[in-house]
């Protein structure tokens, strides 16, 4: 018995099903205040039904939710299939009224772009482009890494980047289970390995006192800001800067 749902899976295209699925979001926003919880697994991105981050994001970006915030997402979905992808970047436009999205991925993905959405094919480690790309859309006040998860990366990517998050601005990293994948450059066989992103992270758990280091402490630190909070949840890490 094939229900509904898979039948219209099987008829309509990609951009008709999205479509329709922003339509059914926009009715029932005049209705109910949809949670975030609710705009994943209506978009059909994996950040609730599978991984439970729906939860933290609401947490963190209730009070936010209103403001006029840049936000720029690092995987944006669907890899070599240029008219898929975009789930997460539907979720957040609904979710940020007045938000300007932004997402970064590998391939081509200019066919999901919408008012509201922009889209650039850059590697996550390109720093001139990302740079191009921030002089583009502005300081981001919340980046997200739901990329390539390989944890060279991860890093990579968080050192370029986090020096243009805007202060009070939140970075974002997802999937760290990666770090004890040994196919991610992580480590399955010790917990003491330097290069996986959980351990570099842990280390920049030391700028939240930044300002009792020392100068020659503070020579010596990974980056050289000063960070709210970091916190450690199954999966993701989060950092306020
Ligand atoms: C897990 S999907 C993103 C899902 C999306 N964020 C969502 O929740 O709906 C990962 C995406 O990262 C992209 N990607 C992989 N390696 C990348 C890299 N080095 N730089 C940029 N994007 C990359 C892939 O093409 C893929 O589309």
């Amino acid at each position: 018995m094939f229900s509904i749902k898979t039948i219209l899976r099987k008829r309509l295209r990609p951009l008709t099903r999205q479509r329709i699925r922003s339509l059914l979001v926009t009715f029932l926003n005049l209705f109910f205040k949809v949670k975030l919880d609710d705009l994943a697994n209506l978009y059909g991105t994996d950040k609730n039904y599978k991984h439970d981050y729906t939860k933290y994001y609401d947490m963190l970006f209730s009070k936010i939710r209103h403001k006029k915030i840049i936000l720029l997402e690092i995987g944006i979905g669907g890899y070599e299939k240029s008219n898929l992808g975009g789930a997460s970047l539907r979720m957040w436009k609904k979710y940020f009224k007045r938000g300007l999205i932004n997402g970064i991925d590998i391939y081509d993905k200019k066919k999901i772009e919408e008012k509201r959405i922009r889209t650039f094919r850059v590697n996550q480690t390109d720093q001139a482009n990302l740079e191009i790309v921030i002089t583009k859309i502005g300081s981001p006040d919340i980046i997200i890494d739901d990329g390539s998860h390989h944890n060279g990366d991860v890093i990579k990517t968080f050192m370029i980047l986090f020096p243009h998050l805007t202060s009070n601005g939140f970075y974002i990293i997802e999937d760290v289970h990666t770090s004890y994948r040994d196919s991610y450059g992580g480590d399955s066989k010790t917990l003491e390995n330097k290069k996986t992103t959980m351990n570099f992270f842990k280390k920049i758990a030391d700028n939240s006192n930044l300002e009792f280091f020392k100068k020659e402490l503070l020579d010596k630190s990974i980056i050289k800001t000063s960070i709210d909070f970091i916190w450690f949840t199954k999966g993701m890490i989060i950092i306020k800067k």
